[in-house]
């Protein structure tokens, strides 16, 4: 590749896009949450009035935070009287759109903040592959769907957007670059958590023999991507610096940083599984058999999440007015595609949960 390696910083899409169209990482989230209550009932908590800091690193738009923080204060409270102060910090990369992130913690009738006395939201515009917090500062952290994306893209994929579809040294150089930031991520996080802490991970993973449900869509996404190449709205240079630097990883490479001592960086695992996640997309298909409402959904979703990362690789020189047309272009292509492909997506969540060790 002619200019790589190059840092990922794209948010997801703002305006509440994100909040609107994340029904997968939601249903995916969903099911790491019973390890979440189970880590908030396991952390060391000491019996003084310092606030209690729960830390959900990557909360995009946060409506997918709602009911992880939710989960965290129900069982804190069990533990502490309501007069202890639970600070809840989102993390995100600064390009995040974190007005609607207040927006939604403020307004949002699913919010952690209804009827709940001495719970203080905040946020910080910050890479977790940097330190976020002081040392020993967080008590709970939670990470959904977020530490799936690579700091950087190591090089390009002939052909095609997606770093499962690469091959030989290409793969191999993403495959590096995804053990190192995930140990990165790990080890920021052991010097944040307090002793007795707990992180509990959730992210889209590959099963053993590296393949993934989002395959397919990937592929329909990256035809409608050549066909505009072909149409002449993208350039070529263009469309091969397109690269997303979402990595799903298989759960030995989550367990990989554990495997010579059972430790790393004062962290040990307390559970690690990949399960399969419920496609709802697909449930109202089968109920209402409607193939339009189908693929607009996973169109929605296709540009809410991975859009703005295509769009970082067009001239910089192209207006806003300019990204907003290809941004539509590529929905509405994907969208024709998929309308006579109508197909359940059966992607797998890697759930790992770690406690730091210390006072218990
Ligand atoms: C798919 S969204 C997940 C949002 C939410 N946690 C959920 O479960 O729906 C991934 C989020 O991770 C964020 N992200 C990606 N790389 C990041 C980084 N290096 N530091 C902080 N956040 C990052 C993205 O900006 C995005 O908001």
């Amino acid at each position: 590749m002619s200019d790589a390696p190059r840092l990922h910083t794209s948010a997801m899409e703002g305006s509440g896009s994100y909040n609107r169209h994340a029904a997968i990482p939601a249903s995916g989230g969903a099911l790491a949450l019973p390890l979440l209550e189970r880590a908030a009932r396991q952390i060391a908590l000491d019996h003084s009035d310092r606030p209690i800091v729960f830390a959900d690193y990557g909360s995009s738009q946060g409506r997918n935070s709602l009911a992880p923080a939710r989960a965290a204060i129900a069982v804190l409270r069990t533990r502490t009287d309501e007069k202890r102060p639970i600070l809840v910090c989102h993390t995100d990369l600064p390009t995040n759109d974190f007005s609607v992130l207040f927006d939604v913690v403020e307004k949002d009738p699913e919010s952690y903040l209804r009827e709940k006395p001495n719970v203080f939201p905040c946020a910080v515009g910050r890479s977790f592959y940097e330190s976020v917090f002081p040392p020993n500062y967080v008590d709970l952290g939670w990470s959904s769907y977020a530490a799936v994306w690579l700091s950087q893209i190591p090089a390009s994929i002939p052909g095609h957007f997606f770093i499962p579809r690469s091959t030989g040294a290409v793969r191999a150089a993403f495959d590096r670059q995804a053990a190192t930031d995930w140990e990165t991520f790990l080890s920021r996080r052991a010097a944040e958590l307090r002793p007795g802490g707990r992180l509990v991970v959730a992210l889209p993973s590959l099963a053993d023999d590296g393949s993934t449900a989002f395959a397919p869509i990937m592929d329909e996404a990256n035809a409608v991507v050549a066909d505009e190449v072909a149409a002449g709205s993208i350039t070529a240079h263009e469309r091969e610096r397109m690269i997303l630097a979402s990595c799903p990883r298989r759960q030995s490479d989550l367990l990989a940083p554990f495997a010579q001592t059972g430790q790393f960086q004062g962290l040990r695992v307390e559970h690690c599984s990949t399960s399969v996640v419920a496609d709802t997309a697909w449930t109202d298909y089968e109920r209402d058999g409607d193939p339009h409402a189908l693929a607009a959904k996973r169109a929605s979703f296709f540009r809410a999440v991975f859009v703005p990362s295509l769009l970082s690789a067009l001239a910089p020189s192209r207006s806003a007015q300019d990204r907003q047309a290809v941004a539509d272009r590529l929905e509405a292509g994907l969208r024709r595609r998929l309308l006579g492909r109508p197909a359940r997506i059966d992607h797998l969540v890697g759930v790992i949960s770690v406690a730091k060790q210390g006072d218990r």
